[in-house]
């Protein structure tokens, strides 16, 4: 892939988060990844998990009052609030789309909570920031968006301390995917500007040539699951107040992820890794 290309597709990514965030985040219940629920007893609506996995991303981190954390990927800011609101951190967050950068930096911050948040634009593949400047990072479903998954995993590498942990929560893909589930994938990666998914071997692979040590890797595909049904159903309910193209295409959208929570193959999972 040409450098053309590859700033074409960060662009593109971009471009898509500057039309849809609202809607996406609307669907998914404020924040724009899965929810996370316990077990089937778990009765919790979907804002409620989705705040469940970004806390138990942030636990994962291991964080302590006072550290600076990077945000890779950071949507409307929500994950960012949170996290900082919750453990006295200062969460930088980057994110490729121009719109969401200006929604986090207007997120309001509850003011009787420690902690700090500041938002740029920025490609996790050439982060600006300066080396070891990070004591932690997190990247919930941004690698999904890159091409260069490695060189997004060298810049985390190079801007995090030695010792600083990385926690990525993202769908992976069983090796073995009948023809059926691979068109289903396939579509979905199109509507969402998805690229490759990775096995969980591959991303084992990948952080550790990055410099990172695997500390633990959990599928939780099944804890996530309900969410594809609860965005089917909020694209459909959405589809009312729509018009034209916009309207057929959230429709065709919402077939795809309906039929997307029946694809065994399609994992989700939580990564914590060190940098060495
Ligand atoms: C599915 S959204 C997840 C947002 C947020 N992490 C959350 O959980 O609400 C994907 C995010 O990844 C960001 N992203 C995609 N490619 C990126 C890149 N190359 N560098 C930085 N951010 C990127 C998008 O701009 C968007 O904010």
């Amino acid at each position: 892939m040409t450098k053309a290309m590859a700033q074409n597709h960060v662009d593109g990514v971009g471009a898509m988060y500057d039309l849809h965030t609202d809607l996406f985040a609307e669907v998914l219940g404020g924040s724009m990844h899965v929810g996370y629920w316990s077990g089937a007893e778990d009765a919790r609506p979907l804002a409620a998990a989705s705040a469940h996995m970004t806390g138990l991303v942030a636990e994962r981190l291991a964080l302590t009052p006072g550290q600076q954390v990077l945000d890779v990927g950071c949507g409307n800011g929500k994950p960012a609030v949170q996290v900082a609101a919750d453990h006295g951190v200062h969460v930088t967050g980057i994110t490729v789309s121009a719109y969401q950068v200006r929604l986090a930096r207007e997120r309001p911050y509850p003011a009787d909570r420690p902690g700090q948040v500041s938002f740029q634009l920025a490609d996790a593949t050439k982060l600006p920031d300066d080396d070891a400047s990070f004591d932690s990072a997190y990247a919930i479903e941004s690698l999904l968006h890159m091409d260069d998954k490695d060189a997004a995993l060298g810049q985390l590498a190079r801007v995090l301390r030695p010792g600083a942990r990385l926690v990525i929560a993202d769908f992976c893909l069983d090796a073995l995917v009948g023809e059926r589930d691979a068109q289903l994938i396939a579509h979905m990666r199109e509507i969402f500007r998805i690229s490759a998914i990775p096995t969980m071997d591959d991303y084992s692979m990948r952080l550790r040539r990055a410099g990172f040590t695997v500390l633990d890797l959990t599928d939780v595909r099944e804890n996530v699951r309900r969410t594809y049904d609860l965005v089917a159903q909020g694209f459909r309910q959405t589809v009312g107040q729509l018009d034209g193209e916009l309207a057929a295409q959230l429709a065709g959208s919402a077939t795809v992820i309906d039929q997307i929570g029946a694809v065994q193959p399609l994992g989700y999972l939580l990564i914590t890794a060190v940098r060495q």
